[in-house]
Protein backbone atom coordinates (compact mmCIF):
# COMPACT_ATOMS: atom_id res chain seq x y z
CA UNK A 1 0.00 0.00 0.00
CA UNK A 2 1.06 3.29 -1.22
CA UNK A 3 1.38 5.73 1.89
CA UNK A 4 2.43 9.81 2.38
CA UNK A 5 5.43 9.83 4.58
CA UNK A 6 7.69 12.20 5.80
CA UNK A 7 11.28 11.46 6.50
CA UNK A 8 12.76 14.07 8.94
CA UNK A 9 16.26 14.81 10.42
CA UNK A 10 18.39 12.35 7.87
CA UNK A 11 21.34 13.30 6.10
CA UNK A 12 19.74 12.86 2.39
CA UNK A 13 22.11 12.29 -0.36
CA UNK A 14 20.92 13.96 -3.15
CA UNK A 15 22.82 14.52 -6.80
CA UNK A 16 25.16 17.45 -5.75
CA UNK A 17 24.88 17.84 -2.25
CA UNK A 18 24.10 15.76 0.62
CA UNK A 19 22.40 17.71 3.67
CA UNK A 20 20.22 16.95 7.19
CA UNK A 21 16.72 17.57 5.57
CA UNK A 22 13.17 16.20 5.21
CA UNK A 23 11.91 14.21 2.25
CA UNK A 24 8.07 13.72 1.72
CA UNK A 25 6.90 10.84 -0.67
CA UNK A 26 3.76 10.13 -2.00
CA UNK A 27 1.58 8.28 -4.70
CA UNK A 28 4.91 6.50 -5.13
CA UNK A 29 6.42 9.42 -5.83
CA UNK A 30 9.05 12.22 -4.09
CA UNK A 31 7.14 15.05 -3.99
CA UNK A 32 8.66 17.77 -1.73
CA UNK A 33 12.41 17.64 -0.32
CA UNK A 34 13.17 20.77 2.23
CA UNK A 35 12.83 22.22 5.27
CA UNK A 36 9.92 22.07 7.96
CA UNK A 37 7.64 19.89 5.09
CA UNK A 38 5.49 19.71 7.80
CA UNK A 39 3.92 23.30 7.11
CA UNK A 40 2.56 22.11 3.65
CA UNK A 41 2.41 18.04 3.66
CA UNK A 42 0.09 15.82 5.26
CA UNK A 43 1.76 12.55 6.28
CA UNK A 44 0.34 9.64 7.18
CA UNK A 45 3.29 8.64 9.19
CA UNK A 46 6.60 10.23 10.02
CA UNK A 47 9.74 8.45 10.09
CA UNK A 48 12.69 9.95 12.58
CA UNK A 49 16.12 9.34 10.54
CA UNK A 50 18.11 11.03 13.44
CA UNK A 51 21.60 9.65 12.66
CA UNK A 52 20.84 8.26 9.48
CA UNK A 53 22.02 8.28 5.98
CA UNK A 54 18.78 8.80 3.44
CA UNK A 55 19.95 6.77 0.42
CA UNK A 56 18.56 6.18 -3.06
CA UNK A 57 17.25 2.69 -3.46
CA UNK A 58 20.44 0.61 -4.73
CA UNK A 59 20.19 -1.08 -8.03
CA UNK A 60 21.73 -4.46 -8.29
CA UNK A 61 22.98 -3.99 -13.18
CA UNK A 62 23.76 -7.49 -12.74
CA UNK A 63 21.59 -10.47 -11.17
CA UNK A 64 20.77 -14.29 -12.23
CA UNK A 65 17.58 -14.75 -10.39
CA UNK A 66 16.37 -19.12 -10.90
CA UNK A 67 18.90 -18.91 -13.92
CA UNK A 68 19.01 -22.61 -15.54
CA UNK A 69 22.70 -22.84 -15.39
CA UNK A 70 25.32 -25.75 -15.42
CA UNK A 71 22.62 -28.29 -15.47
CA UNK A 72 20.77 -27.05 -12.57
CA UNK A 73 19.04 -23.56 -11.78
CA UNK A 74 20.28 -20.74 -9.17
CA UNK A 75 18.67 -21.03 -6.26
CA UNK A 76 17.02 -17.09 -5.60
CA UNK A 77 13.98 -17.11 -7.66
CA UNK A 78 12.45 -13.66 -8.22
CA UNK A 79 10.69 -13.70 -4.49
CA UNK A 80 13.47 -14.94 -2.29
CA UNK A 81 16.08 -12.84 -4.30
CA UNK A 82 14.18 -9.43 -4.50
CA UNK A 83 13.67 -10.22 -0.81
CA UNK A 84 16.80 -10.32 0.20
CA UNK A 85 17.71 -7.73 -2.15
CA UNK A 86 14.93 -5.48 -0.30
CA UNK A 87 16.91 -6.61 3.44
CA UNK A 88 20.36 -5.24 2.11
CA UNK A 89 18.78 -2.24 0.66
CA UNK A 90 18.65 -2.60 -3.27
CA UNK A 91 14.80 -1.65 -4.75
CA UNK A 92 15.50 -2.56 -7.91
CA UNK A 93 17.60 -4.86 -10.13
CA UNK A 94 18.36 -5.64 -13.62
CA UNK A 95 18.29 -9.59 -14.34
CA UNK A 96 19.70 -11.38 -17.49
CA UNK A 97 17.12 -13.09 -19.78
CA UNK A 98 19.53 -15.78 -21.59
CA UNK A 99 18.73 -17.16 -24.83
CA UNK A 100 18.80 -20.68 -25.22
CA UNK A 101 20.07 -21.90 -28.91
CA UNK A 102 17.35 -21.62 -31.30
CA UNK A 103 14.77 -19.53 -29.35
CA UNK A 104 13.78 -16.35 -30.26
CA UNK A 105 14.53 -13.11 -28.09
CA UNK A 106 11.16 -12.60 -27.72
CA UNK A 107 10.45 -15.90 -26.34
CA UNK A 108 13.31 -15.37 -24.11
CA UNK A 109 11.95 -12.41 -22.46
CA UNK A 110 8.65 -13.46 -22.27
CA UNK A 111 9.81 -16.42 -20.02
CA UNK A 112 11.34 -14.07 -17.53
CA UNK A 113 8.43 -12.24 -17.39
CA UNK A 114 6.49 -15.28 -16.42
CA UNK A 115 9.54 -16.14 -13.48
CA UNK A 116 9.36 -12.38 -12.09
CA UNK A 117 5.52 -11.22 -12.48
CA UNK A 118 4.16 -12.74 -9.68
CA UNK A 119 6.70 -13.38 -7.43
CA UNK A 120 8.83 -10.32 -7.30
CA UNK A 121 8.56 -8.48 -4.52
CA UNK A 122 11.09 -5.22 -5.61
CA UNK A 123 11.18 -3.69 -9.07
CA UNK A 124 12.97 -5.45 -12.09
CA UNK A 125 14.09 -5.09 -15.32
CA UNK A 126 15.84 -7.26 -18.14
CA UNK A 127 18.81 -7.24 -20.01
CA UNK A 128 18.66 -10.11 -22.59
CA UNK A 129 21.53 -12.33 -22.90
CA UNK A 130 22.03 -13.32 -26.85
CA UNK A 131 23.72 -16.99 -27.04
CA UNK A 132 22.74 -17.59 -30.51
CA UNK A 133 22.95 -14.69 -33.21
CA UNK A 134 21.49 -14.89 -36.70
CA UNK A 135 20.10 -12.73 -38.61
CA UNK A 136 16.57 -13.35 -37.57
CA UNK A 137 17.59 -12.98 -33.94
CA UNK A 138 19.47 -9.56 -35.17
CA UNK A 139 15.77 -8.39 -36.92
CA UNK A 140 14.36 -8.77 -33.25
CA UNK A 141 16.56 -6.80 -31.67
CA UNK A 142 15.15 -3.16 -31.91
CA UNK A 143 11.43 -5.41 -31.27
CA UNK A 144 13.30 -6.09 -27.93
CA UNK A 145 14.48 -2.79 -27.37
CA UNK A 146 10.76 -0.95 -28.69
CA UNK A 147 9.41 -3.97 -25.58
CA UNK A 148 11.82 -1.93 -22.49
CA UNK A 149 14.72 -4.23 -22.50
CA UNK A 150 17.38 -2.09 -24.31
CA UNK A 151 20.51 -3.75 -22.74
CA UNK A 152 22.09 -6.83 -24.05
CA UNK A 153 24.62 -9.13 -23.13
CA UNK A 154 27.43 -11.47 -24.76
CA UNK A 155 29.40 -14.38 -23.64
CA UNK A 156 32.77 -14.51 -24.84
CA UNK A 157 33.72 -17.95 -22.76
CA UNK A 158 31.26 -20.65 -21.84
CA UNK A 159 31.95 -22.07 -25.10
CA UNK A 160 28.52 -24.79 -26.63
CA UNK A 161 26.15 -22.82 -24.28
CA UNK A 162 26.25 -19.71 -23.97
CA UNK A 163 29.17 -18.27 -26.18
CA UNK A 164 28.45 -16.50 -29.31
CA UNK A 165 31.67 -16.30 -31.51
CA UNK A 166 33.76 -12.73 -33.02
CA UNK A 167 31.51 -12.10 -35.98
CA UNK A 168 28.01 -12.88 -33.88
CA UNK A 169 29.38 -10.42 -31.27
CA UNK A 170 30.60 -7.32 -34.12
CA UNK A 171 27.25 -7.75 -35.76
CA UNK A 172 25.01 -7.63 -32.27
CA UNK A 173 27.26 -4.82 -31.11
CA UNK A 174 26.62 -2.90 -34.69
CA UNK A 175 23.01 -4.05 -34.70
CA UNK A 176 22.35 -2.72 -31.12
CA UNK A 177 24.29 0.61 -31.47
CA UNK A 178 22.08 1.57 -34.66
CA UNK A 179 18.77 0.94 -32.48
CA UNK A 180 20.53 2.61 -29.51
CA UNK A 181 21.08 -0.51 -27.41
CA UNK A 182 24.15 -1.49 -25.23
CA UNK A 183 26.11 -4.40 -24.87
CA UNK A 184 27.85 -5.61 -22.48
CA UNK A 185 29.99 -8.77 -22.47
CA UNK A 186 30.91 -11.29 -20.33
CA UNK A 187 34.63 -10.94 -21.24
CA UNK A 188 36.86 -14.40 -20.76
CA UNK A 189 38.72 -16.21 -24.02
CA UNK A 190 36.68 -19.09 -23.71
CA UNK A 191 38.98 -21.24 -25.89
CA UNK A 192 42.36 -20.45 -23.66
CA UNK A 193 39.68 -21.50 -20.66
CA UNK A 194 38.58 -24.84 -22.65
CA UNK A 195 42.67 -25.85 -23.05
CA UNK A 196 43.36 -25.28 -19.61
CA UNK A 197 40.20 -27.03 -18.01
CA UNK A 198 41.31 -30.31 -20.51
CA UNK A 199 44.80 -29.73 -19.42
CA UNK A 200 44.37 -29.97 -15.73
CA UNK A 201 41.73 -32.46 -15.76
CA UNK A 202 44.21 -34.54 -17.99
CA UNK A 203 46.40 -34.08 -14.99
CA UNK A 204 44.34 -35.08 -12.51
CA UNK A 205 43.90 -31.66 -11.09
CA UNK A 206 40.35 -31.87 -10.07
CA UNK A 207 40.14 -29.34 -6.91
CA UNK A 208 38.46 -26.25 -6.89
CA UNK A 209 41.66 -24.13 -6.96
CA UNK A 210 42.03 -25.26 -10.36
CA UNK A 211 38.72 -23.47 -11.46
CA UNK A 212 40.59 -20.01 -10.80
CA UNK A 213 43.76 -21.19 -12.65
CA UNK A 214 42.00 -22.35 -16.03
CA UNK A 215 40.35 -19.11 -16.01
CA UNK A 216 43.86 -16.39 -16.11
CA UNK A 217 43.42 -12.48 -16.21
CA UNK A 218 45.43 -13.36 -19.02
CA UNK A 219 42.41 -14.89 -21.29
CA UNK A 220 40.18 -12.01 -19.13
CA UNK A 221 42.31 -8.97 -20.66
CA UNK A 222 42.38 -10.35 -23.73
CA UNK A 223 38.96 -10.77 -24.25
CA UNK A 224 38.41 -7.89 -22.58
CA UNK A 225 40.49 -5.71 -25.46
CA UNK A 226 39.17 -7.89 -28.25
CA UNK A 227 35.52 -6.30 -27.02
CA UNK A 228 36.96 -2.85 -27.55
CA UNK A 229 38.17 -3.20 -30.57
CA UNK A 230 34.83 -5.08 -31.86
CA UNK A 231 33.24 -2.10 -30.25
CA UNK A 232 35.05 0.66 -31.95
CA UNK A 233 34.96 -1.18 -35.34
CA UNK A 234 31.20 -1.22 -34.86
CA UNK A 235 30.54 2.47 -33.41
CA UNK A 236 29.24 1.04 -30.55
CA UNK A 237 29.48 2.32 -26.93
CA UNK A 238 30.56 -1.13 -24.80
CA UNK A 239 29.72 -2.48 -20.68
CA UNK A 240 32.31 -5.00 -19.36
CA UNK A 241 30.48 -6.87 -16.70
CA UNK A 242 32.33 -8.37 -13.82
CA UNK A 243 35.61 -7.14 -14.54
CA UNK A 244 38.29 -8.77 -11.65
CA UNK A 245 41.41 -7.29 -13.19
CA UNK A 246 44.23 -4.27 -12.89
CA UNK A 247 44.89 -4.95 -16.68
CA UNK A 248 41.26 -4.80 -18.21
CA UNK A 249 41.10 -1.78 -15.93
CA UNK A 250 44.55 -0.32 -17.95
CA UNK A 251 42.94 -1.34 -21.20
CA UNK A 252 39.81 0.55 -20.49
CA UNK A 253 41.60 3.93 -19.28
CA UNK A 254 43.76 3.84 -22.02
CA UNK A 255 40.52 3.18 -25.19
CA UNK A 256 38.84 6.31 -23.00
CA UNK A 257 41.18 8.60 -22.92
CA UNK A 258 41.15 7.94 -26.85
CA UNK A 259 37.48 8.94 -26.56
CA UNK A 260 36.00 5.53 -26.89
CA UNK A 261 32.63 5.33 -24.51
CA UNK A 262 33.61 2.31 -22.36
CA UNK A 263 31.72 1.66 -19.14
CA UNK A 264 33.09 -0.85 -16.65
CA UNK A 265 31.15 -3.02 -13.86
CA UNK A 266 33.18 -4.91 -10.95
CA UNK A 267 31.32 -6.67 -7.98
CA UNK A 268 32.15 -6.94 -4.14
CA UNK A 269 32.94 -10.24 -4.38
CA UNK A 270 36.12 -9.30 -6.18
CA UNK A 271 36.87 -6.23 -4.15
CA UNK A 272 36.73 -7.95 -0.97
CA UNK A 273 38.12 -11.44 -1.88
CA UNK A 274 41.84 -12.88 -3.11
CA UNK A 275 42.39 -15.87 -4.52
CA UNK A 276 43.45 -17.65 -1.52
CA UNK A 277 39.75 -18.19 -0.96
CA UNK A 278 40.11 -21.14 -3.06
CA UNK A 279 42.11 -23.11 -0.45
CA UNK A 280 39.43 -22.97 2.33
CA UNK A 281 39.44 -27.03 3.51
CA UNK A 282 36.77 -29.25 3.04
CA UNK A 283 35.69 -28.09 -0.40
CA UNK A 284 34.91 -25.70 1.01
CA UNK A 285 36.81 -23.32 -2.58
CA UNK A 286 33.73 -24.25 -4.02
CA UNK A 287 32.04 -20.99 -2.52
CA UNK A 288 34.02 -19.13 -4.68
CA UNK A 289 33.99 -21.11 -8.13
CA UNK A 290 32.96 -18.52 -10.31
CA UNK A 291 33.54 -16.91 -13.41
CA UNK A 292 35.85 -14.80 -14.21
CA UNK A 293 37.31 -16.13 -10.65
CA UNK A 294 38.43 -14.02 -7.51
CA UNK A 295 41.91 -12.39 -7.98
CA UNK A 296 45.15 -11.23 -6.24
CA UNK A 297 44.98 -8.64 -3.30
CA UNK A 298 46.44 -6.09 -5.99
CA UNK A 299 43.74 -6.05 -8.50
CA UNK A 300 41.24 -5.35 -4.97
CA UNK A 301 43.54 -2.44 -4.70
CA UNK A 302 43.15 -1.65 -8.66
CA UNK A 303 39.24 -1.92 -8.61
CA UNK A 304 38.91 0.45 -5.40
CA UNK A 305 41.12 2.95 -7.29
CA UNK A 306 39.43 2.64 -10.32
CA UNK A 307 35.67 3.33 -8.54
CA UNK A 308 37.62 6.40 -7.04
CA UNK A 309 38.63 8.06 -10.12
CA UNK A 310 35.83 7.49 -11.85
CA UNK A 311 36.94 4.77 -14.03
CA UNK A 312 34.56 1.75 -12.88
CA UNK A 313 31.09 3.11 -12.96
CA UNK A 314 29.33 0.31 -11.40
CA UNK A 315 29.15 -1.95 -8.43
CA UNK A 316 26.77 -5.10 -9.63
CA UNK A 317 26.54 -8.47 -7.57
CA UNK A 318 26.74 -11.04 -10.39
CA UNK A 319 24.01 -12.76 -8.12
CA UNK A 320 24.00 -15.99 -8.89
CA UNK A 321 23.87 -18.65 -5.38
CA UNK A 322 24.03 -22.15 -6.18
CA UNK A 323 23.77 -24.49 -2.21
CA UNK A 324 27.17 -26.36 -1.50
CA UNK A 325 24.78 -29.33 -0.59
CA UNK A 326 23.14 -30.54 -3.68
CA UNK A 327 24.45 -28.16 -6.31
CA UNK A 328 28.05 -27.27 -5.80
CA UNK A 329 28.65 -30.32 -4.63
CA UNK A 330 28.44 -32.14 -8.21
CA UNK A 331 31.91 -31.01 -8.75
CA UNK A 332 33.39 -32.47 -5.90
CA UNK A 333 35.83 -34.45 -7.65
CA UNK A 334 35.78 -32.41 -10.74
CA UNK A 335 36.07 -28.49 -10.80
CA UNK A 336 34.24 -28.37 -13.69
CA UNK A 337 31.42 -29.95 -12.92
CA UNK A 338 30.48 -26.99 -10.15
CA UNK A 339 28.35 -24.59 -11.05
CA UNK A 340 29.60 -20.90 -11.39
CA UNK A 341 28.43 -17.98 -9.48
CA UNK A 342 28.22 -17.22 -5.61
CA UNK A 343 25.37 -15.20 -4.21
CA UNK A 344 25.20 -11.55 -2.76
CA UNK A 345 22.46 -9.05 -3.81
CA UNK A 346 22.14 -8.95 0.21
CA UNK A 347 25.28 -8.02 1.15
CA UNK A 348 26.38 -5.19 -1.24
CA UNK A 349 25.38 -1.93 -0.27
CA UNK A 350 26.97 -2.99 3.86
CA UNK A 351 30.12 -4.69 2.57
CA UNK A 352 31.22 -1.92 0.05
CA UNK A 353 30.47 0.64 2.30
CA UNK A 354 32.19 -1.21 5.43
CA UNK A 355 34.96 -1.70 3.25
CA UNK A 356 34.91 1.02 0.80
CA UNK A 357 33.81 4.54 2.76
CA UNK A 358 34.08 3.62 6.04
CA UNK A 359 38.28 2.21 5.08
CA UNK A 360 38.55 5.76 3.48
CA UNK A 361 39.51 3.78 -0.64
CA UNK A 362 36.16 5.54 -1.87
CA UNK A 363 34.11 8.27 -1.34
CA UNK A 364 30.12 8.27 -0.22
CA UNK A 365 29.69 10.32 -3.33
CA UNK A 366 30.91 7.49 -5.35
CA UNK A 367 29.02 5.38 -3.17
CA UNK A 368 26.02 6.26 -4.36
CA UNK A 369 26.78 6.60 -7.83
CA UNK A 370 28.36 3.07 -8.22
CA UNK A 371 25.31 1.39 -6.15
CA UNK A 372 22.36 4.07 -7.71
CA UNK A 373 22.85 7.18 -9.74
CA UNK A 374 25.46 5.20 -12.38
CA UNK A 375 23.39 2.24 -13.31
CA UNK A 376 20.24 4.26 -13.70
CA UNK A 377 21.88 6.50 -15.97
CA UNK A 378 23.53 4.27 -17.92
CA UNK A 379 20.50 1.56 -18.02
CA UNK A 380 17.80 4.06 -18.72
CA UNK A 381 16.29 3.57 -15.21
CA UNK A 382 14.98 7.13 -15.44
CA UNK A 383 13.18 7.32 -12.51
CA UNK A 384 15.60 5.31 -10.47
CA UNK A 385 19.11 6.29 -8.57
CA UNK A 386 18.43 9.38 -6.97
CA UNK A 387 16.80 11.53 -4.48
CA UNK A 388 15.12 14.34 -6.49
CA UNK A 389 11.45 16.10 -6.94
CA UNK A 390 9.63 13.04 -9.12
CA UNK A 391 11.76 10.15 -8.85
CA UNK A 392 10.32 7.05 -7.91
CA UNK A 393 10.05 6.54 -3.89
CA UNK A 394 12.96 4.22 -3.25
CA UNK A 395 14.73 5.12 -0.67
CA UNK A 396 16.85 3.42 2.46
CA UNK A 397 17.29 4.64 5.51
CA UNK A 398 21.26 3.52 6.75
CA UNK A 399 23.26 3.67 9.61
CA UNK A 400 26.92 4.46 9.17
CA UNK A 401 27.63 3.63 12.58
CA UNK A 402 26.33 0.37 13.54
CA UNK A 403 28.28 -2.79 13.40
CA UNK A 404 26.98 -6.35 12.64
CA UNK A 405 28.41 -9.64 11.27
CA UNK A 406 27.19 -10.88 7.93
CA UNK A 407 26.47 -14.77 8.19
CA UNK A 408 24.24 -17.94 6.63
CA UNK A 409 22.55 -17.93 9.74
CA UNK A 410 21.08 -13.97 9.55
CA UNK A 411 20.46 -13.69 5.61
CA UNK A 412 17.83 -13.70 4.00
CA UNK A 413 19.25 -15.57 0.09
CA UNK A 414 17.93 -18.82 -0.37
CA UNK A 415 21.35 -20.90 -0.40
CA UNK A 416 23.26 -22.67 2.34
CA UNK A 417 26.72 -20.16 2.87
CA UNK A 418 27.21 -16.62 2.85
CA UNK A 419 30.29 -15.58 0.57
CA UNK A 420 31.27 -12.74 3.50
CA UNK A 421 30.53 -15.70 6.31
CA UNK A 422 31.87 -14.03 9.49
CA UNK A 423 33.19 -10.57 8.29
CA UNK A 424 31.90 -7.65 10.50
CA UNK A 425 31.15 -4.49 9.02
CA UNK A 426 30.32 -1.26 10.13
CA UNK A 427 27.10 0.20 8.48
CA UNK A 428 23.77 -1.19 8.31
CA UNK A 429 20.40 -1.07 6.03
CA UNK A 430 17.68 -0.49 8.92
CA UNK A 431 14.50 0.92 6.92
CA UNK A 432 13.85 0.51 2.95
CA UNK A 433 11.27 2.05 1.18
CA UNK A 434 10.04 0.50 -1.98
CA UNK A 435 7.87 2.35 -4.83
CA UNK A 436 6.66 4.62 -2.12
CA UNK A 437 5.70 2.05 0.82
CA UNK A 438 7.81 0.86 3.95
CA UNK A 439 8.89 -2.54 2.73
CA UNK A 440 11.29 -2.96 5.69
CA UNK A 441 11.44 -1.75 8.71
CA UNK A 442 14.16 -1.61 11.82
CA UNK A 443 15.53 -4.49 9.30
CA UNK A 444 12.43 -6.70 9.81
CA UNK A 445 10.10 -7.47 6.67
CA UNK A 446 7.45 -5.23 6.83
CA UNK A 447 4.16 -5.03 4.39
CA UNK A 448 5.70 -7.55 1.68
CA UNK A 449 2.86 -8.68 -0.85
CA UNK A 450 4.61 -11.27 -3.43
CA UNK A 451 4.58 -9.84 -7.09
CA UNK A 452 4.15 -6.22 -5.85
CA UNK A 453 7.63 -5.09 -7.64
CA UNK A 454 7.30 -4.10 -11.00
CA UNK A 455 8.63 -4.76 -14.50
CA UNK A 456 10.38 -1.28 -15.01
CA UNK A 457 10.02 -0.79 -19.48
CA UNK A 458 13.12 1.01 -20.23
CA UNK A 459 13.85 3.39 -22.98
CA UNK A 460 16.87 3.05 -25.88
CA UNK A 461 19.79 5.00 -25.14
CA UNK A 462 19.69 7.53 -28.07
CA UNK A 463 16.03 8.36 -26.35
CA UNK A 464 16.95 8.71 -23.05
CA UNK A 465 20.39 10.32 -23.17
CA UNK A 466 18.16 13.12 -25.44
CA UNK A 467 15.56 13.67 -23.04
O1 LIG B 1 30.09 -17.37 -12.45
C1 LIG B 1 29.22 -16.60 -12.84
N1 LIG B 1 29.57 -15.35 -13.03
N2 LIG B 1 27.97 -17.05 -13.03
C2 LIG B 1 26.89 -16.32 -13.54
C3 LIG B 1 26.89 -16.22 -15.03
C4 LIG B 1 27.80 -15.11 -15.50
O2 LIG B 1 28.78 -15.41 -16.15
O3 LIG B 1 27.53 -13.94 -15.25
ZN1 LIG C 1 29.21 -13.38 -16.94
ZN1 LIG D 1 26.43 -12.78 -14.35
Amino acid sequence: MKQKILIQNGRVFMPSTDLVTEVFIEDGKITAIGPDLLKSCTPDETIDAHGLYVLPGGIDAHTHMELPFMGTYSSDDFESGTLAGLYGGTTSIIDFAIQTKGESLTSCVNQWHEKARSKAVADYAFHVAVTDYNEKVGQEIPEIIQAGVPSFKAFMAYKGSLMIDDKGLSSLLETAARHGGLVSVHAENGDVIDALVAQFKAEGKMAPQYHALAHPASAEEEAAGRAMDLALAAGAELYIVHTTCRGVLELAAAKSRRGQRIFVETCPQYLLLDDSCYLEPDFGGAKYVMSPPIRKKEDQEALWQGIESGLVQVVGTDHCPFNMVGQKDRGRDDFSKIPNGAPGIENRLEVCFSEGVKKNRISMRRFVEVMCSNPAEIFGLSQKGAIRMGADADLVLFDPEEKHTLSVKTHHQHVDYNTYEGLEVTGRVKTVISNGAVAIRDGRADQIEKGRGRFISRQSRRTSCQE
